[in-house]
């Protein structure tokens, strides 16, 4: 099958400019000025007045993930649907050590969670809630299968939580492998201490949730991780940062010459604490770390535009008001944490972002496609439009109005955090590996047809 897709605006991380794109099966044939006068195609889709990216990487969800005594709501065809439809046309997603268990039985469980499901391509971080001599030896294996990164937490004590000892041994072992250590940075043991006070003092609505989790208690954990880190000799990237403080710390890594990366996630640049604010409604909003006082938004776009932050994903993680966020009425440490958003990243991203003015369309692209494809050991073959890449493509339309609902995304949750928001700019046509998967808002692809991508080693961390 060869698909042509003529008139539209290549836009890349690097630049843009007119030019046809031909797939020839499952990748990027051809791009060039009037290819359509030349080539023959089985089908040609007009791109005109609309911008052909690479499909959306979204480095940070959690299919089926389990929290707070429930588990995440969508599974891996829901999931991966609904990115496909927000023009997200790869995933990595956290497959999970339980306590006293190997990495081996989470990776089972992941692939056999995602294969047959997924309708587009996807990958697995590792978390490490156990951290043993045997679990340390299970890191080269996976590295060795394509699964080269590892997330520890100082958050959550009694559940995902590592000591310090642990996460560095942790930072040792992938010193020697070849992999990424991606750290959760909040100081839970202390935040648990103010959460109790928070609670005693009579505060148990989700508002004590943004309330107890101090952002100096971010910035804190971020530089620990850092430190830590740059002892091991180890690139480092930390996840759903929030807060200027720990912004802060890794802009000081940087100006160190430390491999020290950062992604945030857009809920961070768009909500904020008055989010939490609305009695038991804020449930919606209860994500760690917190929403941030408004304050923190200028310094995270100024990350963006100045290169301290590489990447925005979306922790996806979301779970119903009804019947799980509903968990925790009375105490809002029994609210499960996440939100939606898989679905909602580009077209947030590019309203707020690039029509808002804070960022061009190719930074844009960058921090959702191509950045996360180099730092996650996918780049080119994904996150870019050039000969021999995947066909994983978006033909995005830059003025198209839409308003986001729960009653019209493709999420398998029954609330958006985004309700009644109008956005500028929609994904028209979406193809995974040379096939469209959505068409002006169709699905049109096969459960099953994603693949796992088995990824490369840490090299562009290490190499900065
Ligand atoms: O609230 C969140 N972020 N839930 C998902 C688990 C995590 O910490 O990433
Ligand atoms: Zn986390
Ligand atoms: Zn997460």
């Amino acid at each position: 099958m060869r698909t042509l897709i003529s008139n539209g605006t290549v836009v890349t991380a690097d630049g843009s400019y007119p030019a046809d794109v031909l797939v020839d099966g499952e990748a990027i044939a051809q791009v060039g000025l009037n290819l359509r006068e030349t080539v023959t195609a089985d089908e040609t889709i007009d791109a005109s007045g609309k911008w052909v990216i690479p499909g959306g990487i979204d480095v940070h969800t959690h299919m089926k993930l389990p929290f707070g005594g429930t588990f995440a709501k969508d599974d891996f065809f829901t999931g991966t649907r609904a990115a496909a439809f927000g023009g997200t046309t790869t995933i990595v997603d956290f497959a999970v050590q339980s306590k006293g268990k190997s990495l081996r039985e989470g990776l089972d469980a992941w692939h056999a969670l995602a294969e047959g499901n997924a309708v587009a391509d996807y990958g697995f971080h590792m978390i490490m809630s156990d951290v043993t001599d045997e679990s340390l030896q299970e890191m080269d294996q996976l590295v060795s299968e394509g699964i080269p990164d590892f997330k520890l937490f100082t958050a959550y004590p009694g559940v995902f939580f590592s000591d310090d000892g642990a996460i560095f041994r942790a930072m040792q072992q992938t010193a020697k492998n070849g992999g990424l250590i991606m750290m959760h940075a909040e100081n839970g043991l202390a935040i648990d201490v103010i959460a109790a006070d928070t609670v005693a003092a009579g505060t148990t609505d989700p508002i004590g949730h943004g309330l107890a989790r101090y952002s100096t208690l971010e910035g804190e954990a971020t530089n620990r991780v850092i430190r830590l880190a740059e002892s091991a000799k180890v690139p480092i990237y930390i996840v759903h940062l929030s807060a200027k403080e720990a912004l802060n710390e890794v802009r000081r890594a940087r100006d160190e010459g430390l491999p020290a990366f950062a992604e945030t996630c857009p809920q961070y640049l768009f909500l904020s604490l008055d989010d939490l604010g609305n009695g038991f409604e804020g449930a919606k909003f209860i994500c760690s770390p917190p929403l941030r006082t408004k304050d923190h938004q200028p310094e995270l776009w100024k990350g963006l535009v100045k290169g301290d932050l590489q990447v925005v994903s979306t922790d996806h993680c979301p779970f119903d008001f009804h019947g799980q966020k509903e968990l925790g009425r009375g105490d809002f440490r029994k609210v499960p944490n996440g939100l939606p958003g898989v679905e909602d990243r580009l077209d947030i991203l590019h309203d707020g972002g690039v029509v808002g003015g804070k960022i061009t369309k190719e930074r844009w692209v960058e921090v959702s496609s191509t950045a996360p494809a180099k730092l996650f050991g996918m780049y080119p073959k994904k996150g870019s439009i050039s000969v021999g890449a995947d066909a994983d493509l978006v033909v995005y339309d830059p003025n198209r109005k839409h308003t986001i609902s729960a009653k019209t995304h493709h999420m398998d949750v029954d609330y958006s955090v985004y309700e009644g928001r109008e956005v500028q700019g929609g994904s028209d046509i979406v193809l995974s590996r040379g096939s469209v998967i959505v068409r002006n808002g169709e699905f049109t692809g096969t459960k099953g047809a994603g693949r796992f991508i088995k990824r490369a080693p840490a090299d562009f961390a290490r190499a900065g």
